[in-house]
């Protein structure tokens, strides 16, 4: 469906102009394993009428506009203008050659009946060599990778690739959102703390510049916004917040936030909303596909653990509720486990209390399919990052904290996790962007 708002029904006092969204939009995916072939192959089925969107906001949610007595809730995708999924196009990179069909058929995520369906589509889609670095991502043995003798030639080469998929693709913007493996656990250093010291740094092969950053580099340089769905340092530094604000370029992540942690940021502030107290949280999970294979390696886990790990502390500001949360134990664990493929399994145990102090427990047990969680939010983050950017907006995209297990912030301020606080940031960022009332749920106005 193309852009369809009734101009009409639209109050004229937008707060920021937004080009419409004309022409196709190129999704660029540096890492075409199951979450990016889920989400390429949902797009595809979901343009066939062989599936529905389910779990995507910019696709299904409503958007509630002024009083509740007003009845005015349009669908998200007709209150702004978002890029039609007929519009979308999709290309990427990986370090193995295989097209986004036999890789969405290794992934065993989706059944084969459908991706054959889909076969043509997924097809044509043959990644582009990769840029990697065995000692960021220590248990894949890539065998398609760029050969080049610095790291500024090799984000050349990607600056390349884009620039020649945008030709032969004819899309008129571009998005890029890293659906790569999570990278090692990785400290910013010296070389990250301008982009001056930065590019010298690509230039003389700074060990400390991992892939994720080159290809961010490359996107940044483009005019292209980054959205990064793993936990990795990526643009996370100096340098490239630097670049991202001085060329405009809307950037967002880390970690899409999908089962485990999306339970936790769901019963956490409902238990912190009754007060109730915490003294330990256990959270494991066993997963069997190649990103389990990736986090088996405890310096690979450990840059997913600090996401994970960040995100009970935030919720239940233990700084401010002493009695009730100070001592909280918190554990996570993932455990490699090949025979659940992509069906991962999750089981929280969560220690809680009580008036006077009286213990009590929950268990959650969640078996989920990781990719079939993430597509959605891949979708979403690419139409979103398209609209920032015809919006003008520019640098971390706080307003998407809803799709992350760690949400990039400005420096110094924190990450917001309550999903439902993240939920209504989101919204109302859309209605300042259309010039309509922010809703507080105050409510006094109903009783006057
Ligand atoms: N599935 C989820 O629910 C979920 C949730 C949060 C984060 N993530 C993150 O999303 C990423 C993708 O997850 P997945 O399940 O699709 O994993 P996957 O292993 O199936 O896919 C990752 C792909 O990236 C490729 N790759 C690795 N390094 C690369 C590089 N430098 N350049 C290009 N390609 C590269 C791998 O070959 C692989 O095909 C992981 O980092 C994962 O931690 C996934």
């Amino acid at each position: 469906m193309k852009w369809s708002l009734k101009e009409s029904s639209l109050p004229n006092t937008d707060n920021v102009v937004i080009a419409p969204p004309e022409g196709k939009l190129g999704v660029l995916i540096p890492g075409m394993g199951a979450v990016a072939t889920t989400f390429i192959a949902g797009v595809e089925a979901v343009k066939r009428g062989l599936g529905q969107p389910i779990g995507s906001l910019t696709q299904l949610a409503t958007i509630r506009l002024g009083k509740r007595t007003e009845g005015r809730t349009p669908l998200v995708k007709d209150f702004v203008p978002l890029a039609s999924l007929e519009d979308l196009v999709c290309g990427g990179w990986d370090i193995f050659p295989d097209t986004a069909y036999e890789a969405a058929v290794n992934a065993q995520v989706l059944e084969k009946t459908l991706l054959d369906q889909l076969k043509e589509p997924l097809r044509a889609i043959q990644p582009m060599k990769g840029v990697f670095a065995p000692e960021y991502v220590r248990r894949l043995n890539g065998t398609y990778i760029k050969q080049a003798p610095t790291k500024m030639d090799l984000s050349e080469m990607l600056v390349d690739d884009i620039r020649q998929f945008q030709k032969s693709s004819g899309v008129a913007r571009t998005v890029m959102v890293w659906c790569g493996s999570t990278e090692v656990h990785h400290k910013p250093a010296e070389v990250h703390q301008s982009l001056a010291a930065f590019e010298r740094g690509l230039a003389d092969n700074d060990p400390n510049i991992a892939p994720s950053q080159i290809y961010a580099y490359a996107s940044l340089k483009c005019g292209i916004p980054f959205a990064n769905g793993a936990p990795n340092l990526t643009t996370d530094v100096p340098a490239l917040l630097e670049m991202a604000r001085d060329r405009q370029v809307p950037i967002c992540g880390k970690d899409f936030k999908t089962g485990q942690t999306f339970m936790k940021t769901m019963v956490a502030p409902g238990l912190k909303s009754r007060m109730l107290g915490c003294r330990g949280w256990y959270s494991t999970n066993i997963l069997g596909n190649r990103d389990g294979e990736v986090l088996d390696d405890p310096e690979a886990f450990k840059t997913k653990e600090e996401t994970k790990l960040s995100v009970l502390d935030h919720i239940l500001q233990p700084q401010l509720y002493p009695m009730l949360y100070q001592d909280l134990y918190h554990v996570v664990r993932i455990n490699y486990y090949p025979p659940r493929g992509d069906a991962k399994e999750g089981w929280d145990n969560i220690d809680i209390f009580g008036w006077l102090g009286y213990p009590m427990q929950i268990k959650i047990n969640f078996l989920c399919r990781d990719s079939i969680l993430a597509a959605p939010i891949v979708l979403d983050l690419a139409l979103f990052m398209d609209l920032a950017q015809r919006a003008g907006m520019k640098g971390i995209q706080e307003w998407l904290s809803f799709y992350f297990k760690a949400p990039m912030t400005a420096p110094g301020l924190y990450p917001e996790h309550d999903i439902f606080i993240q939920l209504m940031k989101l919204k109302n960022t859309l209605r300042w962007m259309r010039g309509e009332d922010l809703i507080t749920h105050l409510g006094l106005e109903y009783y006057d």
